[in-house]
């Protein structure tokens, strides 16, 4: 197998190609930074300017699976701006690969996987949402997130295996949702956030760049939820955080005014409560490698490598 890889120097995009070369599948990657271009028997980079419309063509030979994870950060103060970067960062990025795709002459792409997000679904307390269940948008995150996953789904047309992927919150030592959980805890605190009764599902790293790979093995088509079985309330992680880690820290609760006050908008990101199944892709045979909670949490905190 040989995969293209777009956002592949991100967090999911390492773990990705670690996982790939580890079974011995070929990789290409675009990137919009020539620094990060290098080149090795099984790995090789090429460029992309969005803004320019280029796309060195080179990167879609032999390849068979193309990965979709080019984004810019979420987390980041929503001015008009950014938020236009953010939408345009998912929509763009498409438009560029079916435009190779159309201009690469012999092509032999057989999936298409692109990155997609639980934020799409209403914040709810008590639904356990599978894939059919979306509304209308209603927030700035559900809309960019609906856009994406319609140009996503636009690229059905010159890859009939298209599959999107809604990836809850990604469990990673140096990176993420984890770093951010992390960083009050170096001095001695942990935060609740609101009432702390909002749905956390969450994903291993490993098992994120486990299920990219399963979907391109098996050729499957369609939308599938990416979050391990069991999704907890952010109460009940900070809870499994204390009791995982070595760090002793004492929780404070910010009340969700407090949090609209110092996010504006983007508090939702923090008090939204989504709980989502993964039982369609465990029907289709994927067996997560962590499944609780604690299993992650141990297992990244015990890791000793700079890479995850
Ligand atoms: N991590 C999570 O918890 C999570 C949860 C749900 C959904 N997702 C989605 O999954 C995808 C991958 O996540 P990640 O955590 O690996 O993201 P990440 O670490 O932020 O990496 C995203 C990559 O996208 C590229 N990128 C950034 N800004 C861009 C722009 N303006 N235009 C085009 N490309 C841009 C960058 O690659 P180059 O600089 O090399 O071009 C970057 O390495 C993202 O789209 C993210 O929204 C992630």
């Amino acid at each position: 197998m040989k995969i293209l890889i777009t956002g592949a120097t991100g967090l999911i995009g390492k773990a990705i190609i670690r996982l790939a070369l580890n079974r011995n599948f070929k990789v290409n990657y675009l990137t919009r930074d020539k620094t990060k271009i290098k080149s090795s028997a099984n790995c090789n980079g090429f460029y992309w300017d969005i803004n320019k419309d280029y796309i060195d063509l080179k990167c879609f030979e032999g390849v068979n699976v193309i990965i979709n994870l080019a984004g810019e950060k979420i987390f980041q103060k929503w001015t008009n701006q950014a938020k236009k970067e953010i939408l345009f960062s998912r929509i763009k990025p498409i438009n560029l690969l079916i435009k190779g795709i159309k201009s690469s002459k012999k092509i032999g792409i057989k999936s298409f996987i692109s990155a997609s997000a639980i934020g799409i679904y209403q914040s709810n307390f008590e639904k356990y949402y599978s894939e059919d269940e979306i509304d209308d948008p209603r927030n700035f995150i559900q809309k960019i997130v609906c856009d994406w996953e319609k140009k996503s789904l636009s690229v059905r047309k010159y890859i009939p295996n298209t599959s999107i992927l809604r990836i809850g919150l990604v469990l990673s030592k140096n990176d993420g949702y984890m770093k951010e959980t992390d960083f009050p805890m170096k001095f001695g605190f942990g935060i609740q956030l609101g009432s702390g009764e909002q749905w956390q599902s969450w994903i291993h790293i490993d098992d994120i760049a486990n299920i990219f790979l399963f979907i391109a093995k098996l050729n499957l088509s369609g939308i599938y939820n990416a979050v391990a079985p069991k999704p907890l309330t952010q109460k009940e992680f900070l809870k499994k955080i204390r009791e995982t880690n070595s760090r002793k820290f004492i929780i404070i609760k910010l009340p969700i005014f407090f949090l609209r006050f110092l996010f504006g908008e983007r508090a939702c990101l923090l008090i939204d409560s989504h709980r989502v199944s993964s039982k369609k892709i465990i029907k289709l045979g994927y067996k997560f490698l962590y499944n609780e909670a604690d299993h992650a949490l141990n297992n990244l905190y015990k890791r000793n490598d700079n890479l995850t």
